[in-house]
């Protein structure tokens, strides 16, 4: 990222009233989540996609479980990094704000982030497999696996799982928040899942200013106004410092 890059994403931001926030694993990254196309991550012989697929759900609720609550050890140990803390620091200095996720991992709220919409779920979080009711599940490792709920009804992760659509409402309530921002903010997302990818889309199809944090190339960069190279933890304070 170049001073006058630097300088510019900056007065895109400051000259902004509504802003929305896009992330993707790459904003965990530095807090020691492993990214999805980063790493070739297998668990029991299985890729990450099959084990946090819809099928193995179905086929083996047990299993899938196993998965998710080793998942949440590897999280439960890790903490929100310099960019969390930027964004959730930045919500007040704005008129409208939204930090809108891909990222299952419950850090943008540990930050102190309020006004989130988490497209894929949230792994702390799980669902009546009858009634759809979520519980809250702050404890790793799970006593009981499948978790059970009211009337011993049995517990899904309320995760977004491969296969499946996303939560009824939230990507379209992102999707509004994308049209009325000023400016967007894309963090540590390869842009290449979607309905989510949609999100930056529309606010640059509406006007607004895209800004891209990213140490590499992603499929959004040929659509944003502005693409920083770099770690999301050393460039996204820099962004709100002013
Ligand atoms: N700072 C910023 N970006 C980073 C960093 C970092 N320190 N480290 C890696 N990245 C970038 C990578 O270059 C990559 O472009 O983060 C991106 C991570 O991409 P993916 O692993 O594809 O993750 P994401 O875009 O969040 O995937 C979307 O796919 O697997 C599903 O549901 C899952 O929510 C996930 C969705």
């Amino acid at each position: 990222m170049t001073d006058d890059q630097l300088k510019l994403a900056r007065r895109y931001l400051a000259q902004a009233k509504r802003v929305v926030i896009f992330t993707g694993a790459g904003i965990s990254a530095e807090s020691g989540v492993p990214t999805f196309r980063g790493s070739d991550a297998t668990w029991k012989g299985m890729p990450a996609a099959v084990a946090s697929s819809l099928g193995l759900l179905e086929q083996d609720l047990t299993t899938a479980w196993e998965w998710f609550d080793y998942r949440r050890t590897l999280l439960k140990a890790v903490s929100p990094n310099a960019a969390h803390v930027a964004v959730a620091q930045a919500e007040s200095c704005f008129a409208e704000f939204l930090v809108v996720t891909q990222n299952v991992d419950g850090l943008h709220q540990k930050a102190g982030s309020k006004h989130i919409i988490e497209l894929h779920g949230n792994i702390w979080r799980g669902r009546g497999l009858r009634t759809g009711k979520r519980y809250d599940l702050p404890e790793t490792p799970l006593p009981t696996l499948p978790p059970r709920g009211d009337a011993d009804e049995p517990i899904r992760p309320d995760v977004v799982l491969f296969g499946e659509m996303l939560p009824a409402g939230a990507f379209e309530e992102a999707e509004l928040a994308a049209m009325r921002c000023d400016a967007c903010l894309v963090i540590g997302t390869s842009g290449v899942v979607y309905p989510a990818a949609l999100i930056p889309l529309a606010a640059r199809d509406a006007g607004a200013a895209v800004i891209e944090v990213n140490p590499e190339a992603t499929d959004l960069t040929p659509h944003v106004t502005l693409s920083l190279r770099g770690r999301a933890g050393d460039i996204v304070p820099q962004l709100f410092e002013a």
